[in-house]
């Protein structure tokens, strides 16, 4: 029995969400019934491209359509209130990161699914990243020791804050949109919370080139309950002549041992006249043919977005939700990413560490 699937939020990412869930309905395991946004434009460009009807309003969608689950890929401000709405309803869903921006949506959403015995998932990828994975292998069977100190970098090129989605980027900051994935990454690989944040940050191109009153960086210095300490940098104002529209990183060191991942160069680069220099994760999406023919997409942005309709599959088949705890990122999961995301934001207006 396929999972029926709805997405509400057709923009930049919600596309990622379309391809998802119209190749697993190729390959049977989904059904891929609707999608809402609150732009016509956008239902004219996709509906025809993935066969799939839009709706301008997702609860009318939710009203109409036959849906076991739903994916949340609206702007962060909004998830709280369509993932409780749809919760209500009965349906399992996918939220994109960060689960909330506030600790207490985040608790009401983890307290409606549970209410509604429905699944919570939050899409943090970087969990399902190969590389990633083998460093909490090998964090978890010991061979780094006792964890000291970590760190993570994560650098988006300007056009993301001012192109890809300026309407609702003064809402947000490199520390949410990219730092939640990294603080989840870092809790998942040392099984650890934070205990206390201090934050620096710096609002210079984005206000003063482009008019944008947000943070073009934004740096954490967050304290481990396992007494490590977590180092992160974010920003979104790389040139755009960079090669990759994302630059990224991490290290954890211990008391026997070190791993490092450059999760940006690959080892994979290009030059051309066109593109200029170019390094490729092809860890994250790529695109290829299958036997048919047909365009299918792989990597680990896929899989932690397939992981919800095949945990959905899972239940629909008699499993429960506690049998899948500890094996999926979790409303709780998010709640912690929360935390610590609105501290690092605290300290930032602060100036002061804050405790956890
Ligand atoms: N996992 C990742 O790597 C990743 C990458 C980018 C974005 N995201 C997350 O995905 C989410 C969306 O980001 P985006 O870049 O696609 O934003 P976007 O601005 O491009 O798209 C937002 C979409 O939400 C829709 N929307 C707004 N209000 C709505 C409503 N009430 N009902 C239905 N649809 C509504 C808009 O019409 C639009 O289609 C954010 O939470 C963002 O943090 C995750």
């Amino acid at each position: 029995m396929a999972v029926k699937i709805a997405i509400i939020g057709a923009g930049k990412f919600g596309e990622v969400h379309l391809k998802v869930f119209k190749q697993l309905d190729m390959m049977g395991v989904v059904e891929l019934k609707a999608f809402s946004t609150i732009k016509q434009s956008e239902i004219d460009e996709f509906a025809p491209k993935y066969g799939v009807k839009g709706y301008l309003d997702y609860k009318e969608m939710l009203r109409k359509e036959e849906i076991d689950g739903v994916t949340v890929v609206t702007p962060d401000f909004l998830h709280r209130e369509i993932a409780v709405y749809a919760a209500n309803q009965g349906k399992h869903i996918l939220v994109e990161k960060p689960l909330d921006v506030t600790v207490d949506g985040c608790t009401e959403i983890i307290e409606t699914a549970k209410k509604n015995n429905v699944l919570l998932e939050v899409d943090f990828h970087k969990r399902f990243d190969p590389d990633h994975i083998a460093v909490e292998k090998g964090v978890k069977a010991g061979t780094l020791g006792e964890i000291l100190y970590c760190s993570a970098f994560m650098e988006d090129r300007i056009e993301i804050p001012t192109e890809w989605f300026p309407n609702w980027a003064p809402k947000g900051s490199p520390g949410w949109f990219l730092g939640s994935h990294f603080v989840d990454l870092m809790l998942w690989i040392t099984k650890s919370a934070g205990t206390s944040v201090y934050t620096c940050g710096s609002k210079k191109t984005l206000l003063n080139d482009y008019g944008i009153d947000m943070y073009d960086s934004v740096s954490a210095l967050i304290k481990l309950k396992n007494g490590a300490s977590f180092c992160m940098d974010t920003s979104w104002i790389l040139p755009r002549g960079f090669e990759a529209v994302v630059n990224q990183g991490m290290r954890i060191v211990g008391t026997k041992g070190v791993w490092e991942v450059d999760s940006q160069d690959r080892g994979a680069r290009s030059c051309s006249e066109s593109e200029g220099m170019r390094t490729w994760n092809n860890n994250f999406m790529r695109e290829e043919t299958d036997k048919q023919g047909r365009t299918v997409y792989k990597g680990y942005g896929v899989d932690s977005i397939a992981d919800f309709a095949y945990n959905v599959e899972f239940l629909q088949q008699g499993g429960s939700i506690a049998e899948l705890a500890g094996k999926y990122p979790a409303g709780e999961d998010g709640r912690e990413v929360t935390r610590i995301c609105a501290a690092i934001h605290e300290s930032l207006a602060s100036g002061e560490v804050v405790k956890l």
